[in-house]
């Protein structure tokens, strides 16, 4: 296991002469790079990986956003066949999956089983590895075995209702009860009384998310304050990427329903030096030896969520793919040649790439659809694209509605993200341009990295 160092970026200066002796590093082998996916992800992604020299980027299916960055191709990520054929046609050199349906899928052990194949590189896990967040059973015990700092917890089916029920009253409330499969981000429950856990438990194991909650985790409820951490690994090799805070409930001061995400901000103020060391020690350096004793074959990213729980790291979960938004904040603070990294992490060779991390911080503030995570209307017309200044506009679910005007086509419909020295600077830039945006019943959080202020 080797680190790779990355240049810690502490003043402007240091950061431009580092970033001209990277010029000369720079060697892209490679033309053609499919991103798989439709969010604000998939084009942050697409958008860094087209900064790169001699690179043309294609997304399948991409959104009105990814068209101005790349070629969008009508194919689903999860169309299996139809991503062959095109990988084979249009001589793809490097897959990069952004959702984790086709990893959990299997999509990587497809490209490598099949001999058409063979040349294409593929950014993602394999199926065994992809359990780490397909199933949270597995996740758990992965964590168990490798001795990864996680809440307590107990796995219950049908089977073993009754020992379910007992543990959960040797717990203190609140009681967190997840599905074991994903379940579109909702298979989570965080409950505040004993015997509402208890039924909530049953009516789980009874199909209220399918398959997915056929078994049960059940956790220890571990109080602290989240943040995301990003890992790139080639299996042996690993870069520590910028990490992010996100911000999951629909209103201000952290109140209502969840969504997917409706800001982010990178860096995080408590990550301190000492505590992403407590992470890379007793979480990502073991996460790498329990991948690489399972003889997973893992060639992407690792993204941990943490609770810092009084300054000690443990695992919420983890998940074999980029966030969104965090990378919507990420990628804007990753100063190198993306294409080269990912190429080289592909490869195996993810100890020869080099980059950097912006100091400034990211702010991102998710515009989303009025009645968002609920009802609401699609086909809105946009407004205001020309006015922005000084950020980046991520497409989340953005479409080309007649006449090729922008108009909304999902919840989530635009990230939009700012840099600055300062977190109320890149708050000011972000909040300036969202402002400039509009389409009917648009909503977002006025707060996005209100919290973080007070860390200095
Ligand atoms: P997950 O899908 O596992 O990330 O869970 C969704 C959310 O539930 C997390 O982002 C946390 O906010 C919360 N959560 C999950 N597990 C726990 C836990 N053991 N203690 C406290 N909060 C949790
Ligand atoms: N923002 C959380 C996630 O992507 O799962």
């Amino acid at each position: 296991m080797a680190k790779i160092i990355m240049y810690p970026g502490e003043t402007k200066q240091e950061a431009l002469d580092w970033k001209q002796t990277q010029e000369q590093h720079i060697t892209a082998v490679f033309k053609n790079i499919l991103v798989l996916g439709s969010g604000g992800r998939e084009h942050a992604l697409a958008w860094k990986l087209a900064q790169s020299e001699g690179v043309n980027v294609f997304i399948a299916p991409g959104n009105a956003g990814t068209a101005q960055v790349g070629r969008n191709l009508n194919i689903k990520a999860d169309d299996f066949a139809a991503i062959r054929q095109c990988c084979i046609e249009r001589k793809i050199d490097l897959v990069v999956v952004g959702p984790e349906q086709p990893l959990v899928d299997g999509i990587v052990d497809f490209f490598k089983a099949d001999e058409a194949l063979k040349t294409v590189k593929i950014i993602g896990p394999d199926r065994r590895g992809a359990q780490l967040e397909g199933s949270k059973a597995y996740a758990k015990r992965f964590m168990q075995k490798y001795g990864i700092p996680t809440a307590g917890c107990l796995t219950v089916t049908t089977e073993n209702l009754a020992e379910g029920e007992s543990f959960l009253s040797t717990l203190k409330p609140p009681y967190v009860l997840k599905a074991d499969g994903l379940a579109a981000g909702k298979g989570v429950l965080i409950l505040d009384d004993l015997e509402t856990a208890k039924e909530e438990l049953h009516n789980m194991l009874g199909g209220k998310f399918g398959m997915a909650s056929e078994k049960v985790v059940i956790e220890e409820f571990l109080a602290g304050i989240e943040v995301s951490v990003f890992v790139l690994t080639d299996g042996t090799h690993y870069a520590i990427l910028p990490e992010a805070k996100d911000y999951k409930r629909i209103g201000d001061g952290d109140t209502g329903l969840n969504t997917g995400g409706m800001g982010a901000v990178s860096p995080v103020p408590f990550c301190t030096d000492d505590f992403m060391q407590k992470v890379e020690e007793r979480i990502v350096k073991p996460t790498l030896h329990g991948i690489q004793s399972e003889q997973i074959d893992y060639k992407g990213f690792v993204f941990i969520g943490l609770m810092n729980v009084s300054g000690d790291p443990f695992v919420i979960e983890y998940n074999v793919r980029m966030g969104d938004p965090e990378t919507e904040a990420v990628m804007a603070r990753i100063d190198g040649d993306f294409a080269d990294m990912l190429d080289k992490c592909a490869q195996g060779r993810l100890d020869e790439a080099q980059f950097a991390k912006n100091p400034k911080t990211a702010v991102t503030v998710m515009m989303v659809s009025g009645g968002y995570p609920e009802g609401y209307r699609k086909g809105l017309v946009m407004k205001g694209f020309g006015e922005l200044s000084d950020c980046v506009a991520f497409h989340a679910g953005t479409a080309f509605g007649a006449d090729e005007q922008v108009v909304t086509a999902g919840g989530r419909v635009l990230a939009v993200t700012a840099l600055g020295d300062t977190i109320e600077m890149a708050r000011e830039k972000a909040y300036r341009n969202v402002e400039k945006i509009s389409f009917e019943g648009a909503t977002y959080r006025h707060d996005i990295g209100m919290d973080l202020m007070n860390y200095r």
